[in-house]
């Protein structure tokens, strides 16, 4: 399940607002990940942006009209509704809303959703005054309570030049959620995994930390996959250059043990824990409150003290517990003894030093090893298909 766009029928719904050029990126991104989109426009969504902008990309044929006798509406007016998926309608106006709150059919996007059974997701774009309009709140709740899924609108700058709330997400946000609406009854439903992720911060003065290369790829990119399993996931990170995941309950901490007290609590009741941060192992013994100098002296030594170690303290019943472990000699031998120290069920091992496998890339290169003794050698994947591989084996531990 590396892909869960693959073959995936989208209806993707653009009504008549500026956003619409956004539309044109997530028509993009999701045809590039493999799924068939059709795009339906309402006429006013037309005066924005052309037809055949949709059609290149998607390499589909767009529906723009529902009378028209060439288009597939035209001819079977459930069809698109009956194969979607899942139904977007990004950006949406306060009109669309409006409509469909109301079981309004008077073009595509209204016609296909009275009349498809897929899940239906809702990007709001308009004027702030327009969302925060009683009507349109009204027809919001409505949809809402018949399962539509509301995705924004964010405060930002609007068409109008004012800031507000009115701004439909970014083509990430919104393909966040139709993974996550895809990954519905997904194999870890009803499951709550917790993953760490980054490099803690141990602070040396208000100004300097001890910390490592750990940019947060792999812990992320876990959690994301988590999501597209159906799973509830919390993401405890230290801060990083990444993009929150949709969907992801995230928190950030620096230091080791904020991270340790954080994950204690999220760890209560949880199924799994997937700890891919570096976790310093030592700590000034004391932060100094002030920036400290660097005088007339040639050397400095810091006093360190020893962190708790993690993965070693957390013990829940039941919970399965995963840790990667970063070598850059001896890796296999040193994963085994740690799988068994730390009272692991899996260990993924990779080897630092390896050029495609190391901080910061998009790709990594691991040997899983679990309890049985069992090595699994895996190829050279991006993160987010070692995060699935590892979490094939969660799913069956907790299976
Ligand atoms: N870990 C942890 N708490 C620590 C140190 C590490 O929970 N204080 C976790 C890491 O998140 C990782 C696993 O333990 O999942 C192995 O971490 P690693 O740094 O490879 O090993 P260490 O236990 O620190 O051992 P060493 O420094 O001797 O390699």
């Amino acid at each position: 399940m590396p892909n869960p766009l693959e073959k995936k029928h989208i209806v993707l719904g653009v009504t008549g607002s500026i956003a619409c050029y956004k539309s044109v990126d997530l028509a993009s991104k999701l045809t590039q990940n493999g799924a068939l989109v059709d795009v339906l426009m309402t006429p006013g969504a037309v005066k924005f942006v052309s037809p055949l902008t949709f059609s290149s990309i998607t390499h589909r044929p767009v529906i723009a009209d529902i009378f028209s006798p060439e288009s597939e509406l035209g001819i079977n007016h459930v069809a698109v509704a009956e194969r979607a998926s899942v139904v977007i309608v990004a950006p949406a106006t306060a009109n669309t809303i409006a409509k469909l709150a109301h079981g309004l059919a008077d073009d595509p996007i209204t016609t296909t959703i009275l009349a498809t059974q897929a899940p239906v997701i809702v990007a709001p774009a308009m004027d702030a005054h327009m969302y925060e309009n009683a009507a349109t709140q009204e027809n919001v709740a409505a949809l809402q309570s018949r399962g539509y899924v509301f995705v924004g609108p964010a405060t930002g700058r609007l068409a109008s030049g004012l800031i507000g709330l009115g701004r439909m997400l970014e083509t990430p946000d919104l393909l966040g959620c139709i993974k996550m609406v895809l990954s519905r009854g997904g194999d870890l439903s009803g499951r709550k995994i917790v993953v760490s992720a980054g490099g803690t911060q141990e602070p040396i003065d208000p100004v300097r930390v001890l910390t490592n290369h750990s940019t947060g790829k792999m812990g992320y990119a876990v959690a994301e996959a988590a999501r597209d399993r159906g799973a509830e996931v919390s993401l405890v990170t230290t801060p990083t250059a990444l993009e929150d995941p949709f969907g992801v309950n995230v928190i950030n901490v620096r230091t080791a043990l904020e991270m340790r007290s954080v994950l204690l609590h999220q760890c209560s009741g949880a199924d799994a824990l997937i700890m891919a941060a570096a976790v310093a192992d030592w700590r000034p013994a004391k932060a100094a409150d002030h920036k400290l100098k660097k005088g007339e002296a040639e050397t400095w030594s810091i006093e360190l003290v020893k962190n708790p170690d993690i993965l070693s303290e957390i013990v829940g019943e039941g919970l399965v517990k995963v840790g990667f472990a970063a070598e850059s000699e001896d890796l296999l031998a040193n994963a085994r003894a740690k799988l068994l120290s730390k009272g692991l069920h899996l260990i993924a091992a990779n080897d630092i030093t390896a050029p495609d496998s190391g901080f910061g890339t998009d790709t990594n290169r691991v040997t899983l090893l679990d309890r049985e003794g069992r090595a699994t050698e895996l190829p050279l994947l991006t993160k987010y298909e070692v995060g699935h591989e590892i979490l094939d084996r969660v799913a069956k531990v907790l299976a």
